[in-house]
């Protein structure tokens, strides 16, 4: 015993009292700064959530339950903002969707169609109730929302589509009174729009396609606008029109041609729309917003604002396989290694996915590129299982991309490692009903070697390794130049 306790002491020293004096000085200073680096941690954070939420705008007074709506159009925009829950309670952040797909047309083009038709309008270059026709080349959401602003305001409608879109969106614009015209899909050369086009310029000399169109003058090149009128009265030499002939010409049918991938509405609509609602919707308290892109215009206009507002906001792009989109946010070229080889394995028809993934860089998209902070990849299977998913455990009944962008919402808050309540958020685009034929067809998607597999997402939200949930490798490969 003894030799242990004198063991003991030659081991353990009491400090001399002034070292114990400094020690418990060091430990207390350590502990007050570490107390305070964190209050004014919080404090800081504190303060910018509030600058942030005094910038936002209050309520607009176009919110809709307390008055009355001036028809189908002034039921557009102003989507409700909808917590997913599945996802956001096994994730621990807030997955927030934007429900496009309550818009009158049932998708977010709506605000694009509408936008483009009152542009066109205010700019002297549209009259309602004219006889006047407009064209567009669509994979069909756009078509149908077109039509349907089109008969609320008094035009005809004709739209160009591939004849591999689900059969109900066709069924659809024709209900709607539009006149259809399918062409085979190309790649990379847009022929639907390239016939639009065409089509808006023949328009009031259908007996003669020889006849040179007369033109009406458009602030740019994308839109275009024909007339009836005699070329003589359109031409420069002409000199100023009487107002007589001025107000003719307004009379009689135009063909205008809507380009929505150069048109700057498309831009517009969600940069004036969405993505204030957004940043109204969150109180300004957003971390990041993700989206495919058809023609550009959703990522472009929506992320570019919410950029504005706080730089800190993330805004990421959700591509599927077989567009170009992907390597051009990842490695700066627009490419994708199926259409080089050749190797795609279904031909475009063949697709699951509509109404996103593109191989050129539109106006729209270029309008938003340097805003875009990162892009995930995302396969058929995955973007199927997601929308089993969902309504497995949300009675959430989605389109091809609103999957696409959940599966790439929970991708980005795995690689971010976000588990705080961090708000995503996202565009949930148009319903499942416009998919019957295709995505949500189990036969289909058998046939075209697609397996339902739900547990992928299960397996997504558990895993922890971000660059193997980047892998995209399902093979399949999907559209191009789609919307
Ligand atoms: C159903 C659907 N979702 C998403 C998009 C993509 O939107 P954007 O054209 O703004 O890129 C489209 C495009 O037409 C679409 O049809």
């Amino acid at each position: 015993m003894s030799t242990l306790s004198a063991w003991m002491h030659s081991w353990f020293h009491f400090p001399k009292a002034s070292t114990a004096r400094h020690f418990f000085y060091g430990i207390i200073l350590g502990f007050s700064l570490s107390i305070t680096s964190t209050s004014l941690a919080l404090y800081f954070q504190d303060r910018r959530r509030k600058q942030l939420e005094k910038r936002f705008e209050p309520r607009p007074i176009e919110i809709r339950c307390d008055e009355i709506i001036h028809g189908v159009a002034g039921l557009i925009g102003n989507t409700p903002l909808v917590r997913i829950n599945s996802l956001s309670d096994a994730l621990g952040v807030e997955i927030l969707g934007k429900a496009e797909y309550l818009n009158p047309g049932g998708s977010v083009k709506d605000r694009v169609a509408l936008r483009m038709i009152e542009d066109a309008e205010r700019q002297g270059l549209l009259y309602p109730h004219t006889g006047s026709r407009i064209f567009e080349g669509t994979v069909g959401s756009t078509g149908i929302s077109i039509a349907t602003i089109a008969k609320a305001k008094g035009y005809d409608t004709t739209i160009i589509m591939p004849d591999d879109v689900a059969e109900e969106k066709v069924q659809a614009l024709l209900a709607l009174g539009a006149e259809v015209e399918r062409v085979r899909p190309a790649s990379i050369v847009d022929k639907k729009q390239n016939l639009a086009r065409d089509r808006a310029a023949h328009f009031g000399h259908p007996s003669n396609p020889n006849t040179r169109p007369s033109m009406i003058r458009t602030s740019t090149s994308s839109i275009l606008v024909s007339s009836s009128a005699p070329e003589e009265i359109l031409d420069e030499r002409h000199g100023i029109l009487s107002v007589e002939e001025q107000d003719e010409l307004r009379r009689m049918p135009r063909g205008f041609f809507a380009d929505q991938f150069e048109n700057r509405s498309n831009f517009e609509a969600h940069f004036f729309g969405t993505g204030p609602e957004i940043w109204r919707q969150t109180s300004g308290r957003v971390d990041a917003f993700i989206s495919g892109a058809g023609t550009g215009g959703t990522i472009s206009g929506t992320g570019r604002y919410l950029k504005t507002m706080n730089d800190d906001v993330l805004v990421v792009l959700a591509d599927p396989e077989g567009s170009g989109l992907y390597n051009k946010i990842k490695h700066g070229v627009m490419f994708d290694r199926r259409e080089a080889e050749g190797t795609k394995r279904r031909h475009q028809v063949d697709t699951v996915v509509e109404g996103i993934g593109i191989n050129r860089l539109t106006h729209n998209m270029e309008l938003g590129l340097d805003v875009i902070d990162d892009a995930f990849r995302i396969t058929d299977e995955e973007a199927v299982a997601m929308s089993r998913y969902l309504v497995q455990h949300d009675g959430f009944f989605l389109g091809s991309s609103s999957a696409c962008n959940l599966v790439a919402c929970v991708k980005l808050v795995k690689k971010m490692g976000w588990k705080n309540g961090e708000r995503v958020t996202t565009i949930l685009c148009d319903s499942g009903s416009r998919h019957y034929s295709k995505f949500w067809n189990d036969a289909y998607l058998t046939k075209a070697n697609i397996t339902v597999r739900t547990h992928l997402i299960d397996d997504l939200l558990s895993s922890e390794n971000p660059i193997v949930m980047d892998s995209g490798k399902s093979g399949f490969a999907t559209p191009i130049s789609q919307e």
